[in-house]
């Protein structure tokens, strides 16, 4: 008995010393050698700040580079902002001090990372932007960037607006603006590039916009103010599809098709607005690509390896309109 206390006493210690210096491996600032020896064999570890999960294209853009770093072996250190620039400021912060390969961001809005981005340059971590753009005093402070082009999306919300009212002369078109979050990338370029399309043409007339946050939640409220504060709507250009969603749902309360009493331009491709397209209450669904994990694991190779990588990088992005056939178009994902 009291040799079979003793046994159990012995394995109790060396269990708890095994536990205390796994802990301890995990939770100190390690040497790269050290993790090179229990990480997989390209040993390369990234530090993605993703500012959270406001839409359905967010959490798909997450699931990507989470499943894109598992088939890579790369080492994730993934962290959710919750949409507060200083949240990602933190994680940031934390990727270096653990000295991390590669530190990847999708910036929340465009100013206010000259600081943080210096940081990681004065201990070596090179910086991937993506899916949203920065604006720096000093370009040389991030390696790259990839992602959507937001002004030619707007472009072609512009295009196609003109185009669906070619046939009407005789009035001004009175088209509303529900925007992406404030000071965002995105956002900035989706208001420039539509402007820059309807620049030559003083008869489309941008009546009022506000900024609905990508949220369908905001989309929805929005609208529903609006429809009482504005008659003789003609179009809706709305920054992405959550918001659209709440927009419809509003229109719909007051009695309003969708799609032929007002005109709607949507930004995304989720499953939701192209099953919107086919029953006709979107009328062009421009195409923001997510799925952009497998080429931010390829840039984050490369930077590992010390190699440079192209400064900006657009990703591959269709337009839907009304009139295409979308039969055999595969199911989105997000
Ligand atoms: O930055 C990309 C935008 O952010 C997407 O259009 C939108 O849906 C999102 O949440």
């Amino acid at each position: 008995m009291k040799n079979n206390n003793h046994i159990r006493r012995t394995t109790l210690l060396c269990f708890i010393l095994v536990l205390l210096s796994f802990t301890l491996l995990t939770q100190c600032k390690r040497e790269k050698e050290v993790l090179v020896a229990d990480t997989p064999r390209n040993g390369i570890i990234l530090g993605f700040s993703q500012i959270g999960a406001e839409s359905s294209w967010r959490k798909r853009n997450t699931q990507s580079i989470v499943e894109a770093a598992e088939e890579s072996h790369i080492q994730l250190l993934f962290d959710n902002a919750e949409q507060k620039q200083e949240n990602q400021i933190k994680a940031m912060r934390s990727f270096i001090a653990y000295q991390v390969d590669v530190i990847a961001f999708v910036p929340i809005v465009a100013t206010g990372w000259d600081n943080i981005l210096q940081e990681a340059k004065d201990a070596g971590i090179p910086v991937l932007v993506t899916d949203r753009k920065i604006e720096t005093a000093n370009e040389n402070l991030y390696a790259g960037f990839i992602g959507t082009d937001s002004e030619r999306e707007g472009r072609d919300a512009a295009q196609f607006i003109l185009d669906k009212f070619s046939q009407i002369e005789n009035r001004p078109i009175r088209i509303i603006e529900i925007s992406g979050t404030e000071g965002s990338s995105v956002a900035l370029g989706r208001a420039a590039g539509f402007r820059q399309g309807l620049d030559d043409h003083p008869e489309f007339e941008i009546i009022h916009s506000e900024s609905g946050d990508f949220l369908r939640s905001k989309g929805y409220e929005i609208m529903s103010r609006i429809l009482k504060e504005f008659d003789d709507i003609d179009a809706i250009y709305s920054h992405n599809d959550g918001m659209t969603l709440g927009i419809i749902d509003a229109m719909y309360e007051r009695d309003l098709q969708p799609g032929s009493d007002i005109v709607i331009v949507t930004i995304d491709a989720e499953q939701a607005a192209i099953e919107a397209l086919r029953r006709g209450e979107v009328n062009c669904v421009i195409e923001c690509n997510p799925n952009t994990g497998p080429a931010i694991m390829e840039l984050t190779k490369k930077l590992a390896r010390g190699e440079s990588i192209p400064r900006f990088q657009h990703v591959d992005e269709e337009v839907f309109y009304e009139t295409d056939d979308l039969s055999s178009l595969e199911p989105r994902g997000y």
